[in-house]
């Protein structure tokens, strides 16, 4: 008969999946279990505290509806979301890093043409960006779709927004056959992470920053090669250091410059002031494309 005590009681649950349904079912669980355990026999949570953890849960499980997913936040303020895509994406030197999609991506989404101002009509600083979409060669991928959706100056997302009818700040564009992509719209701002659920309890508790620095997200897809998922991020942003969502690397960092005159790539000057922001995004080739 199985004798349960405090120190058999782990390996006693661990074994119960050794007959798993398969090897990965039975190493998820196992290990979900033996880490579970760790976790309860450092911390030692009184009966209170256990049950806390499970109201806890509770609230973050209610607050899942329509586009709000409260564990996707959780995961990412945890670090798990951009570790488990730093695993997953580890990318041949040279390649353009990941970041975080976050919730504001939409599928529905307008198609421009080069130099298209994407604003769509909200006011603020002007923003030119110009890209290029590469391979690890350094050779253009024409045709590349780019995704690109951002906030305005007060770091509001046009989902959010009840005066924007239909899409604002956001588009898709295919690159050139120098593979560039050039748009029009307005400086993106700093912003919080909703703070009304679990994921600001956590923030809270931890006396952690809530905003994420300013920055334009950009989703990379061609045939051939792996989706790139990144943002770009404004030097200079007094939040880069502190992003709740660990989704800033150095590589993403970019000065959104003020320039005069500045010169687009079909020849037309844009007239006064404007912040310009330039990138070259360097695609990895899909593994099976790579290895042939
Ligand atoms: C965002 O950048 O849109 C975002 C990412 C993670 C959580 C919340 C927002
Ligand atoms: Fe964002």
């Amino acid at each position: 008969m199985r004798d349960i005590s405090e120190r058999s009681l782990t390996e006693a649950a661990i074994e119960t999946f050794d007959d798993a349904e398969s090897p990965r079912a039975q190493e998820v669980l196992q290990a979900l279990v033996h880490h579970l355990h760790a976790f309860v026999r450092e911390v030692e949570p009184s009966d209170a505290e256990w049950a806390e953890g499970i109201a806890f849960l509770t609230r973050t499980g209610h607050l899942c509806q329509g586009d709000r997913q409260e564990f996707i936040l959780l995961s990412d303020i945890l670090g798990v979301t951009s570790l488990t895509d730093l695993i997953n994406h580890r990318l041949p030197v040279g390649s353009t890093e990941n970041s975080v999609l976050g919730p504001f991506f939409v599928e529905r989404r307008p198609v421009f043409e080069a130099g298209a101002d994407i604003s769509g009509g909200v006011p603020g600083d002007p923003l030119f960006a110009s890209m290029r979409v590469l391979d690890g060669q350094g050779r253009p991928i024409a045709g590349a779709a780019v995704d690109i959706w951002h906030s305005d100056g007060n770091g509001g997302y046009d989902v959010l927004m009840d005066e924007v009818e239909g899409t604002a700040m956001r588009g898709l564009f295919h690159a050139d056959d120098l593979g560039r992509v050039w748009f029009r719209s307005i400086l993106p701002a700093s912003y919080p992470v909703p703070m009304d659920g679990t994921g600001g309890e956590i923030l809270r508790a931890g006396r952690r920053s809530a905003v994420r620095p300013a920055h334009l997200h950009v989703l990379v897809n061609a045939p051939g090669y792996e989706r790139l998922t990144t943002m770009l991020f404004a030097e200079g942003d007094p939040h880069l250091d502190t992003d709740p969502v660990f989704g800033v690397k150095s590589s993403l960092v970019r000065r959104f410059d003020t320039r005069t005159g500045v010169t687009t790539p079909d020849g037309s000057v844009i007239a006064g002031e404007i912040h310009v922001i330039e990138y070259d995004f360097v695609l990895a080739a899909e593994p099976d494309v790579a290895a042939a």
